[in-house]
Order: C-alpha cells, then sequence, then structure tokens
C-alpha cells in the first residue's frame, strides 16, 4: 500500500492533481474539504457545526476533522493506498494521523508539497468562485483562508520534513505540467495503471 500527503495552501491545486493522480495510479482520494462540504449540504449536525468555520475561512477543529478519517479508511479495506487532500492541516492532525496508520500497521510514504505565490493563490481562488458557489472563494475569507495556512498549516511540513518525507513542487506550471513533476516522485514507489 501507498499513501500520499497533498499539501499546499488553498487554491494550490491538490484536488485538481488529485483527480490526476487518482486515475494514473487508481488510490483512494480522501478530501477533507469535500467530505467536510458533503456533512453541510447534508445539514448534518457535524456538518452544521462545521460550517461556522468553513464559511469564516477558518479550521474545523481538529477532534472532528479526525474522527471523520477515520472512518473513511475503515470504509475502503481494498485501497491500493490513499492520497489525503487537505489532510493533515495542523501538527495535531499529523500525528494523529502517524497514530492512526500505526495501528492500521500503514504509513504516510510521501508528502508532496505544491508551492504556489500568493496573489497567483488569490487569482486562482477568485476566478473559481466566480462558478464554484463555494462560500470561501470571495476576497476577505481567501485572505483569512491564507493566513490560517501559514499560521497553522505550514508548519505541518517542517513536520514531514523532519521524517524525510516531504518533497517541495513548484506549483505554478500549466496543470499537465505540475502533474508530470509529482508522477516523477510517485512513480518512485508506484507504478502507473493508465
Ligand atoms: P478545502 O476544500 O480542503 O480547501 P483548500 O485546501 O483550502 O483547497 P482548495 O479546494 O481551496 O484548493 P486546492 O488546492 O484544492 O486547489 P484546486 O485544485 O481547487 O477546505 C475548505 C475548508 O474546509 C477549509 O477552509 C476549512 O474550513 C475546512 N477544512 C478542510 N480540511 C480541513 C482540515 N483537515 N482541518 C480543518 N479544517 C478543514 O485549484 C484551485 C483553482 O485553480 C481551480 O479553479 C483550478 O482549476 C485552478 N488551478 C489548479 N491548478 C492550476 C494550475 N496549475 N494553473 C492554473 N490554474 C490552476
Amino acid at each position: 500500500m501507498f499513501n500520499l500527503v497533498l499539501f499546499g495552501p488553498p487554491g494550490s491545486g491538490k484536488g485538481t492533481q488529485s483527480e490526476n493522480i487518482v486515475s494514473a495510479y487508481n488510490l483512494h482520494h480522501i478530501s477533507t474539504g469535500d467530505l467536510l462540504r458533503d456533512e453541510v449540504s447534508r445539514h448534518t449536525p457535524l456538518g452544521t457545526e462545521a460550517k461556522k468555520y468553513m464559511d469564516q475561512g477558518m479550521l474545523v477543529p481538529d477532534e472532528v476533522v479526525i474522527g471523520m478519517i477515520s472512518g473513511v479508511i475503515d470504509d475502503t479495506p481494498d485501497a491500493r493506498g490513499f492520497i489525503f487532500d487537505g489532510f493533515p492541516r495542523t501538527r495535531p492532525q499529523a500525528e494523529a494521523l502517524d497514530k492512526l496508520l500505526e495501528f492500521k500497521n500503514i504509513k504516510i510514504d510521501l508528502v508532496l508539497s505544491l508551492e504556489v505565490p500568493e496573489a497567483e493563490l488569490t487569482k486562482r481562488l477568485l476566478s473559481r468562485g466566480e462558478t464554484s458557489g463555494r462560500s470561501d472563494d470571495n476576497d476577505e475569507v481567501i485572505t483569512k483562508r491564507i493566513k490560517e495556512y501559514n499560521s497553522k498549516t505550514q508548519p505541518v511540513a517542517s513536520y514531514y520534513h523532519s521524517l524525510g518525507k516531504l518533497e517541495r513542487i513548484n506549483g505554478e506550471h500549466p496543470i499537465p505540467e505540475t502533474f508530470k513533476l509529482l508522477a516523477k516522485h510517485i512513480n518512485k514507489y508506484l507504478l502507473p495503471v493508465s
């Protein structure tokens, strides 16, 4: 089993590249953002709680997100591997994930960090906001999301760097070129299925 964390700020292309990676390598995609938006759209108690944070561009509390992840891993016993998109987002989430995987006798193999300058992130997110209907793609909330990333999520990169698992990727290139850069690293662990 091969487990990958796709890391990077809002708008760096994690969701976009996850789709490419899933179709090339047949990994199971876990996006905490998508899972939370699904809870919100179904008006579950978890979704109602999470919405308060998401609408403001703030991170949802760790315990809510960690509980959700554990269930998804358990529900997919035959996966070739997982791609974690938008998780872990804090050091406690990273440590909780390691413990959770250790318990299941698996581990994170590789962390690919998409690096994109802030001005380009804002441009991409505002452009996506014109069609996505997402509540967090307006100027004010984008600024807050990037601030949350810099203060709470960026330290997760140091955590994985200290474990020798982090590779930094320039995410400013067009989508297909960025995918090639990501694939170069993944190919060291796993061959594509398509
Ligand atoms: P989430 O949905 O995870 O948002 P995010 O990580 O902030 O990521 P985005 O979806 O905004 O961007 P992305 O990197 O996936 O980029 P994309 O591929 O879409 O989280 C939303 C909220 O949920 C959080 O704010 C938080 O409240 C909560 N949450 C989620 N996980 C949590 C956790 N673990 N803990 C606590 N709270 C959590 O690309 C963006 C745009 O750019 C697209 O339009 C795309 O077409 C375009 N694009 C992509 N690549 C390129 C390229 N190379 N060139 C040009 N355009 C490109």
